[in-house]
């Protein structure tokens, strides 16, 4: 229970600050009383309040000194002011978590002026209905425990994986965009089948949990994809057709590039700031 006792701040509560302050609360990790919610939007942080039961506070400092752990929910661009305002209150004792995207985990070390434990997350959207896929990146500074820490708090959101942080632009390609991804295919597919006359209604709820239902199969049954594949493809059957018809199209080939074009824009951006 590496969260038990852990008294959490969330400074940003936006759309990702509520989402993991909602995760929490959920699976009975922390209690409403233990996080603490700082934004400079007071409508956002009543809001919270009166939903969650959460602490909310206007003052960054206040959070952090009331935390254990604290979670950096802001926009990239406010990111780094920010740290710099609150540094004088960071303790070695604490975990500091970023999700912002593009901020390496050098920046945020060097705003501290002392060694402070950091982990960098990206999560991905599906995290706001407990569904998120993040990846997890621990500093120099950052021990078993923080990353123990930073690990069940993405858990309540979703899945979780740690990757060192040199592969954190692959994962922005592939999760972190990875949703975008996902409508534009089940886009296709209803395309597809409205154009066969389906109505789209019908057509949007059956690719979507044909996308949910095959998502649980790869998790649930821990097989290939690819061995999931041949064991609903008949020979010379339907869906040896509908397969044919991707792969002259290239399918595969054009996934792979996605993924590497949005790793690079990733990397790009970071270089940028
Ligand atoms: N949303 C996603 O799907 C997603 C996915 C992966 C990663 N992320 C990362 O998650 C982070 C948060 O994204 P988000 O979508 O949750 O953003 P968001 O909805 O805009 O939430 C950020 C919140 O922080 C507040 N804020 C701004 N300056 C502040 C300050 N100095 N102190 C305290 N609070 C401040 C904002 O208030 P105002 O609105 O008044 O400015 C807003 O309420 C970003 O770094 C983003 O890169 C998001």
């Amino acid at each position: 229970m590496p969260l038990k006792g852990q008294k959490i701040g969330c400074l940003g509560g936006g759309a990702m600050g509520e989402a993991l302050v909602t995760g929490l609360l959920r699976e009975g990790l922390v209690a409403p009383a233990d996080l603490y919610v700082s934004d400079i939007n007071q409508e956002r942080l009543e809001y919270l309040n009166k939903k969650l039961g959460v602490n909310i506070t206007a003052d960054n400092t206040a959070a952090i000194k009331a935390a254990d752990i604290v979670i950096l929910a802001v926009k990239p661009q406010v990111i780094i002011p920010l740290l710099k305002e609150i540094a004088p209150a960071a303790r070695m004792s604490q975990t500091f978590i970023s999700i912002a995207a593009g901020i390496t985990i050098e920046q945020l070390q060097s705003c501290f002026e002392s060694p402070i434990p950091v982990v960098r997350v990206i999560p991905n959207t599906p995290c706001l209905l407990g569904e998120g896929a993040s990846a997890i990146s621990a500093g120099k500074y950052a021990c078993e425990e923080n990353i123990k820490k930073a690990v069940a708090i993405f858990a309540a959101a979703g899945k979780v994986a740690a990757v060192p942080e040199t592969l954190l632009d692959c994962v922005t390609g592939l999760s972190g965009s990875g949703p975008a991804y996902m409508y534009v295919i089940m886009e296709g597919f209803i395309d597809g089948a409205v154009r066969l006359g389906l109505p789209r209604d019908t057509a949007r709820v059956l690719v979507a949990q044909t996308m949910l239902g095959a998502a649980k199969m790869v998790l649930e049954t821990g097989e290939h994809p690819g061995k999931l594949k041949d064991m609903v493809t008949t020979p010379g059957g339907t869906t040896m057709a509908g397969l044919f018809a991707l792969e002259e199209g290239s399918v595969r080939a054009l996934m792979m590039k996605a993924v590497a074009a949005a790793a690079e824009r990733s990397r790009e951006m970071s270089i940028i700031k």
